[in-house]
């Protein structure tokens, strides 16, 4: 069975999907492993190093047309599906939502799909889990980022010049990253408040050191997946005027919330931003699912009466080595749970919960039924 690694063919993606520290857990499979030149560019590691571990470099065409099974972090054009052998398997982040074409040329050209992003949260799964192990590191390099904008430091100084108060930061939406960007402040000695509208994470803000805003929005809830159920526009309104309050007094807001497969929730508004203090800094992390705060741009620091709202795209690639290390762990551990070892092929049991999520294609055939036409 060969392997073949693609380099991120984004240019601010500087991950990789194989890691030097991880892939002996491939090798040790029986597969040969190829890689696209130059793969490990962003997180700086050479082809030869790679090389001298037993893997083969190779041009992306190559690593296309031999792999039977491809592994990629980005989703892949139609050009290079047509190179794919049928019966070929291509595992990554695909974006399934915004990549229906990709779905349905992957059933006419018979390349079975599989989405890292449908991996199930169930307990066996989240070593396998891309969407946490990537907005773990993403709530880490929100707040480093915020705190590069701001004029003040973090923490609480007892100076012989002075007292320097510590950072107020408010962080909207209490998931994966929300915790993390909680965790990192507060390491940095910032005063952290955070709201959830799943009030089960009031327990693990509290345990994390930081305050959790109560807010009343009534019946709000979550899915079997543990993710936000959306709110009605009222409810919207609502959290936007109460949660204005703790803005108009943080030095940073950061806001993490989304819904999956949706675009992310309005939650910042001009009117609030307008009450923040000029210096004071907004970080929107659904920037690219549609954004949580009014005129957030991707890869953009916008300036509104003196408050920046920054958005940036592909956060976890800003700690790239970690994020790889991570990212090729995952693949991995998807890999050798489904390693057929006599036969050196994946084997697709669709009894399994993780392959009758994350298969979005196999033999043709649509499985999942949301991208079925
Ligand atoms: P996410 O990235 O979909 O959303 C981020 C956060 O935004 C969520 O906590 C959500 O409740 C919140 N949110 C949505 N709308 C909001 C609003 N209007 N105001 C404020 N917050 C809002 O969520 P993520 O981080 O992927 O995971 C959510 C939860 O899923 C985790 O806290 C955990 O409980 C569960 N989970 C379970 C796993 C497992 O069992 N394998 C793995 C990962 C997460």
């Amino acid at each position: 069975m060969i392997i073949s690694a693609l380099k991120s063919s984004v240019d601010t993606d500087s991950r990789s999907p194989i890691h030097i520290d991880t892939i002996s857990t491939l090798l040790n499979l029986g597969a040969d492993v190829f890689f696209e030149e130059n793969i490990g560019i962003g997180i700086n590691v050479s082809d030869k190093i790679f090389e001298q571990s037993g893997l083969k470099k190779s041009s992306r065409e190559e690593c296309l047309k031999k792999g039977d099974l491809i592994i990629t972090n980005q989703p892949l054009g139609d050009d290079e599906l047509k190179l794919i052998k049928p019966n070929s398997t291509i595992l990554g982040m695909i974006n399934p939502f915004s990549n229906q074409a990709l779905i349905e040329s992957c059933s006419n050209l018979k390349i079975n799909l599989v989405s890292m992003e449908f991996i199930p949260r169930i307990t066996r799964a989240q070593k396998m889990d891309v969407l946490s192990s990537q907005a773990n590191l993403a709530g880490y390099v929100a707040v480093i980022e915020s705190a590069k904008h701001l004029s003040t430091a973090l923490p609480m100084m007892m100076t012989a010049a002075g007292t320097l108060k510590p950072a107020k930061v408010f962080v909207i939406g209490v998931g994966v990253a929300g915790l993390q960007a909680i965790a990192t402040a507060k390491r940095l000695g910032a005063r952290v408040e955070a709201f959830d509208t799943r009030d089960v994470v009031e327990e693990q803000v509290n345990s994390l050191g930081a305050k959790f805003v109560k807010i009343d929005l009534g019946e709000t809830g979550e899915t079997d997946q543990g993710y936000a159920k959306e709110l009605t526009e009222e409810q919207i309104t609502k959290q936007k005027e109460l949660q204005s309050k703790v803005c108009e007094r943080s030095d940073i807001v950061i806001t993490t919330a989304q819904l999956f497969g949706r675009p992310a929730p309005l939650l910042v508004d001009n009117k609030t931003i307008d009450r923040m203090m000029p210096g004071s800094v907004i970080f929107d992390m659904a920037v690219e699912s549609g954004g949580n705060v009014e005129g957030s741009e991707v890869d953009k620091v916008v300036e509104r009466n003196g408050v920046k709202i920054i958005g940036i795209s592909n956060l976890a690639s800003k700690v790239s080595n970690h994020a790889s290390l991570a990212l090729s762990n995952n693949y991995n551990n998807w890999i050798s749970d489904f390693f057929d070892k006599e036969n050196l092929s994946i084997s697709f049991d669709f009894d399994d919960e993780i392959i009758s999520s994350s298969v979005l294609v196999h033999n043709g055939e649509i499985k999942n039924e949301r991208f079925k036409k």
